[in-house]
């Protein structure tokens, strides 16, 4: 089966997930989108109520910028994958709770074995600290980690702010579109070693 494949039966699961309550609340699972074959996978937070609406992650005024800032370093949606920590919009976009977090967490995991990127990049501290409990966000972005985790191996990751969060503070966005124009450089770096 094909990446594409695989990720499509995944999805289909997905969507019948009863895993926590926020399915309750949400109008559809939001499971991802992008390339399956990307080399570079982003993981936000979690969905908004546009993408709640679509059934897409990042299609609201944080994805506008994110496209922005793809477009900064010639990519586009089709050149990456994107998913989110946890798959259902919480009720007024709450952070999600820990045992959210935790009741999702086998999506990403199967995700992230599927798609079996090079560089996984954390939007956020949310995302950052499902994979690095110990990181603080202010210290680590714009810096790589490696780590082993179960089920999905020895993995490269790059702490990058949230997009949304940048959105309101106009130093924070200076330092992510900063952070930034490092993922080229650093996407060259591992192709070259996994040769
Ligand atoms: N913020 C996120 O973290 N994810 C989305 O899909 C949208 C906004």
């Amino acid at each position: 089966m094909t990446k594409k494949e695989r990720l499509d039966q995944l999805n289909a699961l997905m969507g019948m997930c009863s895993n926590c309550a926020l399915r309750c609340g949400a109008s559809r699972v939001v499971p991802g989108s992008g390339n399956p074959e990307a080399k570079i996978m982003f993981i936000g937070e979690a969905p908004g109520k546009k993408e709640d609406a679509s059934g897409e992650p990042f299609v609201g005024a944080a994805g506008k910028f994110l496209d922005e800032m793809l477009a900064s370093i010639n990519l586009n949606r089709q050149d990456i994958y994107i998913a989110n920590i946890v798959k259902c919009r919480p009720p007024q976009n709450r952070d999600p709770k820990p045992a959210e977090i935790t009741a999702c967490w086998p999506w990403l995991e199967k995700q992230i074995a599927i798609i079996d990127p090079r560089i996984i990049v954390t939007l956020g501290r949310h995302s950052l600290n499902r994979f690095l409990s110990e990181a603080k966000i202010s210290k680590s972005h714009g810096k790589t980690f490696r780590r082993t985790l179960p089920r999905i191996g020895e993995r490269v990751f790059y702490a990058l702010y949230h997009p949304a969060a940048a959105l309101y503070s106009g130093g924070m966005r200076q330092t992510l579109l900063a952070d930034f124009q490092k993922i080229p450089a650093l996407l060259h770096k591992l192709q070259k070693k996994s040769k």
